[in-house]
């Protein structure tokens, strides 16, 4: 049987299905373990999560890790990622493709080298240095792996530094719902009493106010950014230029998810599909601090995912920095788990 241990594995599970003359009716479901209690278990599978009562396990274990995704596969999903995030200057390079955003954003400021950039490597890795050199900008290329190792060797030949390893995670759609019994949908969650409860322990009902407080706030999608998102967007990034407006508006399909506690903004997120409608892709989720630890970045991604799957995508990718623990344990709870990684390399000055 299955143990916690197991949770983010692969695992393949028969289930009793039904019984026909007497005898059980099994059906078999493949797929990453996202959470195992006393009672269910739950399934990333391919085609979506599946949740399975424990007392219809026949037999459960682990299996090897699936395959790495296909070339073809990193291909699709970083053109998916890149028309989501999409910069304003745009060159190419053969395949590759050269980007700038007046410097907002390692993505939106780097060479993407997926394809054949029609030369030889070393004359590649020199184009992409004079292009960003012409504009005043240190060469960034971001590397794909392990489908742009050759890329990263080369970089690692001529000094350039890596930034930390970036995860790209996927899940596919719907996402599984909250682990409460709210209806699905933007019905608050019921959450347990806040972290920041002991702080009132001496005042009764204090702590059910403020998890209430929380639960009842509201997550809305707007079809733009308001100028209080765009400025959370600029505490996160440093800075907020023009080009900036146009990398996180310029997409077709977007939404921008707010949350408001009174009129205080607790709570951001934003969702493109992209990909020709299959990649639901999220981006800037942040929780104020305050408010953290409260379901409030559960309930925007569920929200911005609704919408994608309304719009008809099937599969949710995001980019999350590999050492940010508090972010990489909220994914893992929804169901993503890691396609592909990446790194940011920088040229020596
Ligand atoms: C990451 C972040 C968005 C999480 O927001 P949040 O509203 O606190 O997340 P939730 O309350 O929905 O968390 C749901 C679950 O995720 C996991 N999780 C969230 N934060 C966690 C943390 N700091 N440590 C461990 N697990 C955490 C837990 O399993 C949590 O459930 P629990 O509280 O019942 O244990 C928030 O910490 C934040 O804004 N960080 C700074 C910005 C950022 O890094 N954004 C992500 C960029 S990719």
């Amino acid at each position: 049987m299955l143990r916690q241990q197991d949770v983010g594995h692969r695992i393949v599970v028969r289930r009793i299905v039904g019984i026909r003359e007497g005898r059980p009716l099994f059906s078999d479901a493949l797929g990453e373990l996202v959470e195992l209690s006393e009672t269910h278990l739950t399934l990333a599978t391919a085609q979506g999560q599946l949740r399975v009562p424990v007392a219809q396990v026949h037999r459960a274990k682990r299996v090897p890790p699936t395959r790495r995704p296909t070339a073809a596969a990193v291909v699709a999903l970083e053109r998916a990622a890149d028309e989501a995030w999409p910069a304003p200057t745009r060159d190419q390079l053969g395949d590759w493709l050269l980007r700038a955003a007046d410097g907002w954003t390692g993505r939106a400021n780097s060479a993407l080298p997926i394809g054949d950039p029609d030369r030889p490597l070393p004359a590649a890795v020199d184009a992409v240095e004079r292009w960003y050199a012409d504009r005043g900008q240190t060469p960034i290329i971001n590397t794909p792996l392990p489908l742009a190792a050759p890329v990263g060797a080369e970089l690692d030949a001529r000094g350039w530094a890596a930034r930390p390893p970036v995860l790209v995670q996927t899940t596919p759609l719907p996402l599984r719902p909250p682990a409460t019994s709210s209806p699905p949908g933007n019905a608050p969650v019921a959450r347990r009493t806040p972290a920041t409860a002991g702080q009132h322990s001496d005042q009764p009902g204090t702590a059910v106010a403020d998890a209430d407080r929380w639960s009842s706030a509201v997550v809305e999608l707007a079809a733009a950014p308001s100028a209080e998102w765009l400025a959370v967007a600029a505490g996160r990034k440093g800075s907020l230029p023009d080009a900036a407006r146009h990398v996180l508006t310029a997409v077709g399909q977007v939404r921008f998810a707010h949350v408001y506690d009174d009129s205080t903004l607790v709570a951001v997120g934003r969702g493109t599909v992209t990909g020709q409608g299959r990649w639901l892709g999220l981006s800037l989720i942040e929780v104020s601090p305050v408010a953290r630890r409260q379901g409030l970045a559960s309930r925007v991604i569920h929200e911005l995912a609704a919408w994608g799957v309304s719009t008809g995508a099937t599969h949710a990718f995001l980019q999350v920095e590999q050492h940010n623990t508090a972010a990489v344990a909220l994914y893992r709870r929804l169901g993503f788990t890691t396609h592909h990684t990446y790194l940011t390399r920088v040229a020596p000055h």
